[in-house]
C-alpha cells in the first residue's frame, strides 16, 4: 500500500471527512491492499447497523420513451432503433400486485422522461399504489421535474426519489449531456425534492466518460456533504447506439472500491448493487455486498419489455428465464450468507461513533 493511504483509510474509519484532495489520492493511489481493507471496514459498518439484511426494491420500467438526449445512455431520443413502450396504469399496478405478493415493500417506478407521465396521471398511479399497499414505500425515478410536481407526487403518497447527479463536476456533466441539460438543473432537482422532505437517492456512473480520479473525489465530497438517503452507483457500459458506443467500460475493481468508500463516508446510506454491476460481471451484486452494498433491485417489469429498457448492452434480466428475479437474488444472497428481508427498508437513524 502507498505511504498515507492507510492513514486516509484509518480516518474515514474513524468518521473522519476527508478533503477533495485527500479523496483524490484515496482514488488515484489505491491498490488491492487498500481495497481489502477498506470493504473488510464497510462490511463491519453496514453489519453494526443493517446487520447482513438485504433490503429489495421492485424495479418497474415504466416507459423508455424520453425527451432527453444524454450522451451515454440507450434510450436518449435521437436513438431511432430502440423501440419505445409504455406501460399502462393497469398493467403497472399489476406488477406491483406480483411484486407485493413475492415480498417487495418498495415499489421503484423508473422511467425515461416521457411527457405522457403528467402529473395528474402519475399522481394518480401513486395514490392507487398506497392506497392498495399501505405498508409499501413508492420510489419514483422519472427525472427532473419541477418543485411543484415533485411536490405534487410527494402530497400523492410517494415516498422517495431516484435523480442521479450524474457527477458532481458542472464540466464533466456538459461533456455528457447536451447543451439545454444543466447541472444546476440538477442541483436544483435534488435540493428541491430534499426540501419537500422525500427520501433522496443520488449517484453516479463509475468510468463515465472523461471521468477522471478528481471528478470522482467531486462526486465523493458531495455525498459527504449531501449525505443522500441513498445512493446508486454502477459501471458505465457503452450502448451500441449512442455516440459513446467505442468507450470502454466502467471497471469492477474500482466500482466496488468505491462502493466500500461510500458506505465508510456516510455508514447509513442504502446502498444498492445494481444491475449494471450484475451485468459487467457475473456475480457483481454479490461482489458488491461484499464491498459494503445492502440492497438489491430485482427487476419487476413484465418480461415483454425488459430488454427494451436498453440503457447499455447486454443488461441482465431480460429473457424468459429471469421472470423471476427476486428468487434469483435470493438464492444468490443466501449462497454468501445475506438474507433478503420483506420491509419497506427505510434508512436508519445513526449516530457517528455507534
Ligand atoms: N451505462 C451505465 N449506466 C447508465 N445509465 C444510463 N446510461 C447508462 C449506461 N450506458 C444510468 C444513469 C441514469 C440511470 C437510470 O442509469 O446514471 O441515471
Ligand atoms: Fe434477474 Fe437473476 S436477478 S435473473
Amino acid at each position: 500500500m502507498k505511504p498515507g493511504i492507510q492513514r486516509l483509510i484509518d480516518g474515514l474509519c474513524a468518521g473522519e471527512a476527508l478533503d477533495e484532495a485527500q479523496l483524490e489520492r484515496l482514488i488515484a493511489d489505491r491498490d488491492r491492499d487498500a481495497a481489502a481493507r477498506l470493504a473488510e471496514a464497510a462490511v463491519a459498518k453496514r453489519g453494526a447497523i443493517y446487520g447482513n439484511d438485504v433490503y429489495t426494491r421492485g424495479l418497474i420500467e415504466v416507459s423508455n420513451i424520453c425527451k432527453n438526449d444524454c450522451l451515454y445512455c440507450g434510450i436518449r431520443r435521437s436513438n431511432g432503433n430502440a423501440q419505445r413502450y409504455r406501460l399502462t396504469p393497469e398493467q403497472i399496478l399489476r406488477c406491483a400486485e406480483e411484486g407485493h405478493a413475492l415480498g417487495f415493500r418498495t415499489f421503484v417506478l423508473q422511467g425515461g422522461e416521457d411527457p405522457w407521465f403528467t402529473d395528474g396521471r402519475l399522481c394518480a398511479i401513486v395514490s392507487e399504489l398506497k392506497a392498495r399497499f399501505p405498508d409499501c414505500a413508492v420510489t419514483l425515478s422519472m427525472g427532473e421535474r419541477s418543485r411543484d410536481s415533485y411536490q405534487r407526487l410527494f402530497d400523492a403518497g410517494a415516498d422517495r426519489y431516484l435523480l442521479r447527479h450524474e457527477t458532481a463536476d458542472p464540466a464533466h456533466y456538459a461533456l455528457l449531456h447536451p447543451a439545454e441539460m444543466s447541472w444546476d438543473n440538477r442541483m436544483r432537482c435534488l435540493r428541491d425534492l430534499r426540501e419537500i422532505g422525500y427520501q433522496v437517492g443520488c449517484g453516479f456512473m463509475v468510468g463515465s466518460p472523461f471521468q477522471t480520479p478528481a471528478h470522482l473525489a467531486k462526486d465523493l465530497a458531495f455525498i459527504q456533504a449531501f449525505k443522500p438517503d441513498m445512493c446508486g452507483i454502477g459501471p458505465f457500459i457503452p450502448h451500441h447506439d449512442t455516440p459513446f458506443r467505442d468507450r470502454p467500460a466502467g471497471t469492477l475493481e474500482l466500482t466496488l472500491y468505491l462502493l466500500s468508500v461510500i458506505r465508510l463516508i456516510h455508514p447509513p446510506v442504502l446502498l444498492p448493487a445494481t444491475t449494471a454491476l450484475g451485468t459487467i460481471d457475473p456475480t457483481g451484486r454479490e461482489k458488491g455486498m461484499r464491498a459494503g452494498a445492502n440492497v438489491v433491485m430485482p427487476n419487476l417489469s413484465p418480461v415483454g419489455v425488459r430488454k427494451q429498457y436498453e440503457l447499455y448492452d447486454n443488461k441482465i434480466c431480460t429473457g424468459e428465464e429471469s421472470a423471476q428475479c427476486r428468487g434469483c437474488l435470493e438464492a444468490r444472497m443466501r449462497s454468501i450468507g445475506y438474507r433478503l428481508v420483506i420491509d419497506r427498508g427505510d434508512i436508519k437513524k445513526y449516530q457517528q461513533g455507534e
